[in-house]
């Protein structure tokens, strides 16, 4: 008796092949239900030459492909449903708000679901299903992650953006200095300069003027909250690790300029009081913004660090 009711009942298919299981993906939840298959072994069909029959009609005629299943969240769902993997990214089926309809990428607007004046949002509204249709994209498999719509993006939330208004979700951000077709974003500038810096032929740098006369590390702690940081706390109070932020003696001083020379870098300090601050070993600007490639070094680069080994530029290791 007990055994009976452990028994995931009546399995007729003892093992349940990939090639069933891209042939006939609306069994998959029947499948997983009665414990012949487990999720992981629901076949990925994206990308691959011999799985466009799981959702086109066989055989398949590659200029008029046919759909097997009429209803695209029903065809997803087969695999994705399963574990539920995907709910969080974003609900479907929402009806659209006038406002959201207005803002929103014409080349999404055009991919929402269901009948004309009751538009919503589908699984295909996001993911550009087609992009893993075609051969001669499936090199760019690990450029398309996910498909999605209109990328890739540079960030996971781009493609939000193609729909919700940036600036109500954006955090800002200070580096964002150069637009998508390469020009400076002067507006950022002023974040941290009074005026937009000007940059002369001779390399050399015209209104640079922070916004603020000193402390200069205020300009980051704004949106950045550092601690515990690299090299000990950078705690102004006086407790534990080095602190950073400090003028530095005159033998690291020396050694810093020295090695800003040999490295063809520079580990600028405030300008009254000679301490390090956040810019010491962090270039806030994007790449493409500053032209003198000393002061260049360390744009977007991994941490904005000015150099991959930043600590033997000051300590002589
Ligand atoms: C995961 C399901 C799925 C797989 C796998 C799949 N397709 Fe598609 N395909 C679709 C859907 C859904 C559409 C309709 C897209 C739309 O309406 O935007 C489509 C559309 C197409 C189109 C018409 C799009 C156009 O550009 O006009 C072609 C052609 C196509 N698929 C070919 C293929 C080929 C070839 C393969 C195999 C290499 C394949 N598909 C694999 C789901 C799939
Ligand atoms: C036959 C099962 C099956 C069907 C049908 C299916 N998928 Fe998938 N899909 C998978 C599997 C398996 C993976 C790989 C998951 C993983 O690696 O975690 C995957 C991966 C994905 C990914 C991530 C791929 C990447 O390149 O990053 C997306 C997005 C996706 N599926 C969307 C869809 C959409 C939209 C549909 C419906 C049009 C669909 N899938 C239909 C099984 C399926
Ligand atoms: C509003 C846009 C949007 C809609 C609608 C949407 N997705 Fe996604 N989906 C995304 C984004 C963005 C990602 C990439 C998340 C990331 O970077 O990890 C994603 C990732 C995925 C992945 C890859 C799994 C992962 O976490 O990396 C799968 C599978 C997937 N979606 C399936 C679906 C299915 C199935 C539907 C319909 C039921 C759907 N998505 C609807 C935006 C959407
Ligand atoms: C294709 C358009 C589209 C894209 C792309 C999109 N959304 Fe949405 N999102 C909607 C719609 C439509 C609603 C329903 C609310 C509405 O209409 O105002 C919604 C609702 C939401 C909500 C619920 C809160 C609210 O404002 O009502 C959150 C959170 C959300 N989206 C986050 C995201 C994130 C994060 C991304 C990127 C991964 C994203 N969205 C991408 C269309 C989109
Ligand atoms: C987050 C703060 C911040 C923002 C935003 C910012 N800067 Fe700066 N900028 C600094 C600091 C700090 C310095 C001094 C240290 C240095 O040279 O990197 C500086 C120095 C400079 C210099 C002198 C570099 C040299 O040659 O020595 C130029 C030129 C400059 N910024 C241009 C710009 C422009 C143009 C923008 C807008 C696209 C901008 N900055 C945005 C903080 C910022
Ligand atoms: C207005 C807000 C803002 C200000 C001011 C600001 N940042 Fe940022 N910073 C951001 C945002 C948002 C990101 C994340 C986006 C990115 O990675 O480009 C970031 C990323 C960074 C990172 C990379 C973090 C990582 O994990 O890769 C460093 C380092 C950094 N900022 C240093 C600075 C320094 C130094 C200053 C001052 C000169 C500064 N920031 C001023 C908003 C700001
Ligand atoms: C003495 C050099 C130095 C100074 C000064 C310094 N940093 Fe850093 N910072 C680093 C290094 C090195 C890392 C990278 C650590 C890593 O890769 O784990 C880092 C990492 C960061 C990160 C990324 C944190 C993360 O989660 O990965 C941020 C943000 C940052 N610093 C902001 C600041 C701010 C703001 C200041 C000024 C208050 C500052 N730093 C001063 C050397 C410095
Ligand atoms: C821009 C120059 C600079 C960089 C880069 C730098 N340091 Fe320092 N470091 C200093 C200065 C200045 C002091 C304070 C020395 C003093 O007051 O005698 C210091 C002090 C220290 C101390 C305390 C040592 C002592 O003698 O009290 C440690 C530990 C330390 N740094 C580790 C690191 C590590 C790890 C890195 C790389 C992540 C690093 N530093 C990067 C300039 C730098």
């Amino acid at each position: 008796m007990l055994v009976a009711l452990m028994w995931p009942g009546p399995v007729s298919l003892a093992a349940v092949g990939e090639k069933q299981l891209l042939a006939q993906p609306q069994r998959i939840p029947a499948w997983l239900r009665a414990g012949a298959i487990r999720p992981a072994q629901i076949p990925d069909p994206h990308w691959r030459e011999e799985a466009c029959t799981t959702c086109h009609r066989a055989p398949l005629n590659v200029a008029r492909p046919r759909r097997r299943f009429r209803d695209t969240e029903r065809l997803c769902g087969f695999c994705h449903d399963q574990g539920k993997d995907h709910v969080h990214v974003h609900p479907v089926g929402i009806a659209v708000s006038r406002r959201l309809l207005k803002g929103m990428n014409p080349g999404l607007r055009e991919h929402l679901q269901g009948r004309a004046g009751r538009p919503r949002l589908g699984c295909l509204t996001c993911h550009d299903i087609r992009v893993q249709c075609r051969r001669e994209n499936f090199r760019e498999r690990k450029l398309r992650h996910a498909f999605l719509r209109g990328g890739p993006y540079r960030s996971r939330t781009g493609l939000c953006y193609a729909c919700h208004p940036r600036r109500a979700y954006a955090r800002l951000d200070a580096h964002a200095q150069v637009d998508a077709h390469g020009q400076v974003i002067t507006n950022t500038c002023l974040l941290c300069h009074r005026k937009v810096p000007r940059q002369l032929s001779d390399g050399r740098a015209v209104d640079t003027e922070l916004v603020v006369p000193d402390r200069y590390s205020q300009l980051c702690l704004n949106c950045h909250e550092v601690l515990p940081h690299p090299g000990g706390d950078l705690v102004f109070l006086d407790k534990g690790g080095p602190n950073h932020l400090v003028r530095p003696p005159p033998g690291i001083a020396r050694y810093m300029e020295k090695m800003a020379t040999r490295n063809g870098l520079i580990l600028p300090r405030e300008e009254d009081s000679g301490e390090i601050y956040c810019a010491t070993c962090h270039n806030p600007h994007a790449r493409g913004v500053i032209r003198n490639p000393r002061a260049a070094r360390g744009a977007d680069e991994p941490k904005r660090l000015r150099a991959r080994f930043l600590c033997e530029n000051c300590h002589d290791l």
